[in-house]
Order: structure tokens, then C-alpha cells, then sequence
């Protein structure tokens, strides 16, 4: 057995959860999450979680929320244009903090542990899961059309394929009759519109595993995300092209039955490949948030150990992936979506406010980004409108549980991880102990 071997097998079975591993040869990787992400895989990570099941499942929840073609298209353009600054924003916070686990650094620099844990707390039990959960619903339910043919009979053959060609575009010429001018009814549109548009801050998950990350953050956001955006506000011309609002309110299927029969049958399988993208693309960030937080001793610290085979944080990842199906069992899609919006953009508000208030309070910090600060400003201000506008306009139960959850972190901040008891030490060590040997991780080895 060469030594590489040896000292592989050696880590394997020796395998100790309070000792790190320490010594590397040099051609050897270290036992850590390894810098593979490299510009193409930036912008494939941003590209393909946000084109999911958003641009599928949305543009109804936005004609409803807006009430005309003309204030959806609207919506769709500035949501592009808010997750682009947003992504400005974390640009300039990843290059300058550039630990991973998305906001949760920079919460942690800008205001403290405290509302890093509320933030963790939420995204880990809630956010990441739920969002997984949605994605997932929305695969599975097109993954099942193709076996009911019978309950969406393709009746409309007269306008096959033509009609997608000539563009035909009188919906779209009285385009701002019947919208509604209701603050909260367009909060739920920009909600939808920007579920479709999530997973803009997603290289701020991984920022620890990005090479070059100076360079490759703020080109990767200022490719990737205006693409999306050119692409959903043109696909959404296409639908409104293809039928009048009523229909597209009516069945979002009828679209593909109208346009490409008699292909229709690709529609659900574009569906299937691009929300399985957006799922892996999500999974793979919300580990490295629970693995971050598990390091940091937010979370239990099995949490954060990585498999010695794959070099992955391997129990994050099953763990998000097991509190997604709990999500899964109860909900349905609108009302997830509600939750995890509400809760995103209160912590999306605050990492802006936080970047305010490191230019204050971190002047000595290196900024390789720098972007205007009315830029943070702004996305404060939309973060605001957008958390508080459904509520003040139509109060639903779901927002105050939202409320409620975020806050229960704080009794448990103060119980479990303020003050660390010795039982609870006791109690914890040999489970992570049969934990670490029944999934083959250990600790990831120190940075230096
Ligand atoms: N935009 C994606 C979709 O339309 C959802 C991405 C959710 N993930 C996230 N990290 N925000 O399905």
C-alpha cells in the first residue's frame, strides 16, 4: 500500500470526533470542502437553481396579484432588475467577508451571534427546506401530467405551431386594462415573481469553495442573472402572446397544448429537467449554510463534519433533504411559497442594512467590491415594502407563525448555545461518535 493509501485508510478507521485531522501530504487533499467552483460553474450554479419551477408555476400568481398583461410584465422586469442589485449588494459583502453560508457571516459580523442564529435558525429549519419542498412538488406534479392524458384533452389543434411563430400580440396592446391597484395584492405578485428569480445569492453559499472569488463572484452575478431575466420577460411576452389572461388564469398547461401540440408532451419534461436542476442546485447551498453554522456551534456539530470519501459536508445535506419531505407531507405550493418569501426577505432586508452599517461601523475592512451605497439603500427599502405590505394589506395567520418561528430561536440561543451545559456535552458525544463512523465524516481540517 503506498503512503497515500495508508494515511487514507489511517483516517478512515481512526476516525476521532474531538481531534482533527492534521497532517497533508502535499499532493493529498485536505480533508475540507475543496475550491472547485470555477466562473462557467458559478454561473451554471446561479442559472440553474433560479430557472426552476418559478417560471412555470408564477406568471399566474402574478396576473393575479396585478390584475393586467402590462403590470405583470412589469413585475417580472423589476423583479430582475431588484435581484440584480441584491446580488451587487452580496457581491460586494462575499468579497469582503469570504466566509460561506450566505448572509449568515455577514449578519454575524454586522450585528452579532444573535441575529446570525435567528438567521440560521430560520433558513435551515424553514427557508432552505421549504424551498426544496416547493421545488420539488412542482417536479413531481409534472412529472405526473404525461400519465393523465385524459384530464387535459388537447382540443386546440386549429392553433398548433403558427401561432406561437406570429407572435401575436393583441393581448398585449390594452395591456394595462383591469389592474389592480391593491399594495398588497402586488407585494404576493412580487412575491411569486420573485420566487422565480431565487437563488440569485446562491455563490454566497459557497464562497469558501469558489476560486478566485474576487474575480468570480461579481462576473458570475452580473452574467448570470441578467440572462434570466431577458429569458423569463420574453418567455412571459411568449405566454401572453399565446393567450388571452383569462386562459392563462385558467390552466397554465393550455399554453403548451396550444403552442406546441402535437410536441405538449415536452412541456412537462422541460419541467422535470429544469426543477430537478434548481432542487440540486438548492441542496447543495443549503448544506453549506448547516455545515457553516455546525462550525460555527449554531447547530449540533456532526452538522458540520465531511465525508472522507467526497469531501462533501455530507450530514448537512441529508439533513436539509429530510426536513424537506416533512414539508412536503402537509403543504401545497402557494402557501409555501407565502412562508418562505416572508422570511427571506426580512433577512435579505437586514444583510442589506448590514452592509450599510459595516461601512461604518468596518471602514478598515478591504472591499475588492464596492458598490454605490444607495444601491443597499434600496433593496432596505423594497425588503421592507415587500415584508410589510401583504400584512398591512391582507393579514394572514401564516405571516404571524412566520413571526413566531423566528423568534422561538431565541429561547433556544439562550438555553442551548449562550450557555453550554456539561449534560448536554454528555449526551452528544457518543451519538456523534456512532454518527460520524455510520457516515464516514469527520471534523474538516483547520484553514491554515
Ligand atoms: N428560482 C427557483 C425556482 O423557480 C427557486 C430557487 C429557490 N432556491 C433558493 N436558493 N432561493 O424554482
Amino acid at each position: 500500500m503506498d503512503e497515500k493509501r495508508v494515511e487514507k485508510s489511517s483516517t478512515q478507521n481512526g476516525i476521532n470526533p474531538t481531534a482533527t485531522l492534521s497532517h497533508t501530504s502535499k499532493d493529498e487533499k485536505a480533508t475540507m470542502l475543496q475550491k472547485e467552483v470555477g466562473l462557467v460553474s458559478g454561473v451554471c450554479l446561479i442559472v440553474g437553481t433560479m430557472i426552476g419551477s418559478g417560471i412555470f408555476i408564477s406568471p399566474k400568481a402574478v396576473l393575479q396579484g396585478t390584475g393586467a398583461v402590462g403590470p405583470s410584465l412589469c413585475v417580472w422586469a423589476a423583479c430582475g432588475v431588484l435581484a440584480t442589485l441584491g446580488a451587487l449588494c452580496y457581491a460586494e459583502l462575499g468579497t469582503m467577508i469570504t466566509k460561506s453560508g450566505g448572509e449568515y457571516p455577514y449578519l454575524m459580523e454586522a450585528f452579532g451571534p444573535l441575529l446570525g442564529f435567528l438567521y440560521s435558525w430560520t433558513t435551515i429549519m424553514v427557508i432552505k427546506p421549504s424551498s426544496f419542498a416547493i421545488i420539488a412538488l412542482s417536479c413531481a406534479e409534472y412529472a405526473a401530467t404525461p400519465f393523465y392524458p385524459a384530464c387535459t384533452p388537447p382540443q386546440l389543434v386549429i392553433k398548433s405551431l403558427a401561432a406561437a411563430f406570429i407572435r401575436n400580440t393583441q393581448n398585449l396592446s390594452n395591456g394595462f386594462e383591469g389592474a389592480t391597484t391593491s399594495f398588497g395584492d402586488v407585494g404576493l405578485a412580487f412575491y411569486n415573481g420573485l420566487w422565480a428569480y431565487g437563488g440569485w445569492s446562491q455563490l454566497n453559499f459557497i464562497t469558501e469553495e469558489l476560486k478566485n472569488p474576487n474575480r468570480n463572484m461579481p462576473l458570475a452575478i452580473v452574467i448570470g442573472i441578467p440572462m434570466v431575466t431577458v429569458c423569463y420577460v420574453l418567455i412571459n411576452i411568449a405566454y401572453f402572446s399565446a393567450m388571452t389572461p383569462a386562459e392563462l388564469l385558467q390552466s397554465p398547461a393550455t399554453f403548451a397544448d396550444r403552442v406546441l401540440y402535437p410536441m405538449s408532451w415536452v412541456v412537462p419534461l422541460f419541467v422535470v429537467f429544469s426543477t430537478f436542476g434548481a432542487a440540486n442546485g438548492s441542496c447543495f447551498t443549503a448544506g453549506r449554510l448547516t455545515y457553516v453554522a455546525g462550525r460555527e456551534g449554531h447547530m449540533i456539530k456532526i452538522l458540520s463534519y465531511i465525508s472522507v470519501k467526497y469531501y462533501t459536508p455530507a450530514p448537512a445535506l441529508i439533513f436539509n433533504g429530510f426536513l424537506a419531505i416533512i414539508y412536503i407531507i402537509p403543504a401545497d405550493i402557494s402557501t409555501l411559497i407565502n412562508y418562505f418569501s416572508f422570511a427571506k426577505w426580512v433577512f435579505c432586508g437586514l444583510t442589506a442594512l448590514a452592509l450599510i452599517v459595516m461601512r461604518f461601523t468596518r471602514t478598515h475592512l478591504h472591499r475588492p467590491v464596492k458598490v454605490p451605497v444607495v444601491i443597499a439603500g434600496l433593496v432596505v427599502c423594497v425588503s421592507c415594502y415587500l415584508v410589510l405590505a401583504p400584512i398591512i394589506d391582507k393579514p394572514a395567520l401564516e405571516y404571524l407563525y412566520c413571526t413566531a418561528f423566528i423568534l422561538s430561536g431565541l429561547p433556544i440561543y439562550l438555553l442551548f448555545i449562550h450557555h453550554t451545559h456539561t449534560w448536554s456535552h454528555s449526551i452528544m458525544r457518543p451519538l456523534t461518535t456512532h454518527l460520524q463512523l455510520l457516515m464516514q465524516v469527520v471534523p474538516p481540517e483547520k484553514m491554515d
